[in-house]
């Protein structure tokens, strides 16, 4: 049986990289035509290539940088010049700026967050929604955190940043009830991306310590997670979904294995 999402148009934000760049991919192996946008766009045509390879339609890139209007704008008219629907909406770009506690935190880190994580996704999804309710049927996804859910010491402005996210999300799903649209939050725990590199500001050794001893998830497994809440038949709605690995049973009970040893 082919694929419900074959053919279908998915616009993911932040596919430059992590759960965009594996989302691009997992996507286009159901053969769904590809719309995808990021500040980078050298790393967008590597992942144009890599979606089209597994099965994409077809796989469009153009720069996008969700904290700016203009460019949020830019990008939905060029979205315009190549369909006049969107079929899946997948809200991700985002991430954390720093991990200060709020008596040391950087105004620049919070309003980085604050711009991209809460006001880029109400911007993207205002801006495409016109091209999602004329053809009912669709499906929005925003990638949230566990940080939305609980909260840690040094996360304070990323994990409000998601709970706004969680909080749009229930919102956004209360307003297009009756619309044929769905909307739904994936909210994963620690995943190995370029995530920590982010946060500790190109610091490698710092990021890669979040993930010492430890099986965290992969960008793949939170790709798989999109692909089958956006392939639910129309009338499901995967409203939310909290992802972790198995060796993250909470925010700060995490399972270490000494050294390199990691396993299942
Ligand atoms: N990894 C984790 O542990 C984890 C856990 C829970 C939730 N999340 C969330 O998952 C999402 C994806 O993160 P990731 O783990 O895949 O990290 P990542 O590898 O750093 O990817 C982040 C993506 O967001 C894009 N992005 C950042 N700022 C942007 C902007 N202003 N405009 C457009 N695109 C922007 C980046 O592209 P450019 O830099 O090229 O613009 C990149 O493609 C984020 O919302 C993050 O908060 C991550």
């Amino acid at each position: 049986m082919p694929s419900r999402l074959a053919n279908q148009w998915v616009l993911i934000t932040g596919a430059s990289s992590g759960f965009g760049a594996a989302a691009a991919v997992a996507f286009g192996a159901e053969g769904a035509r590809l719309l995808l946008g990021a500040r980078r766009v050298e790393r967008l045509a590597n992942v144009a290539a890599e979606a089209k390879r597994a099965g994409a339609t077809a796989a469009e890139f153009h720069a996008l940088d969700v904290a700016s209007t203009e460019s949020v704008e830019t990008f939905v008219q060029w979205v315009r010049t190549l369909t006049p629907r969107v079929d899946v909406l997948i809200n991700n770009a985002g991430g954390a700026h720093g991990l200060e506690p709020v008596a040391e935190g950087h105004e620049a880190d919070w309003r980085a967050m604050m711009e991209i994580n809460v006001l880029g996704l109400l911007r993207m999804t205002r801006a495409v929604l016109p091209l999602m309710v004329a053809h009912p049927g669709g499906t929005i996804l925003n990638i949230g955190s566990i940080a939305g859910r609980v909260a840690y010491e040094g996360g304070a402005a990323y994990c409000a940043s998601k709970a706004g996210e969680l909080q749009i999300t229930r919102a956004l799903r209360l307003e297009l009830c009756g619309t044929g649209l769905r909307v739904g939050t994936i909210d994963p725990g620690f995943a190995e991306t370029e995530f920590s590199l982010v946060r500790f500001k190109g610091d490698a050794a710092r990021a890669s310590k979040v993930y010492e001893g430890v099986n965290p998830l992969t960008a793949g497994d939170v790709a798989e997670a999109m692909v089958w809440a956006a392939s639910r038949p129309p009338h499901v709605c995967i409203d939310e979904m909290l992802i972790k690995a198995t060796d993250q049973a909470a925010i700060h009970k995490v399972h270490r294995r000494p050294t390199a040893a990691k396993s299942k």
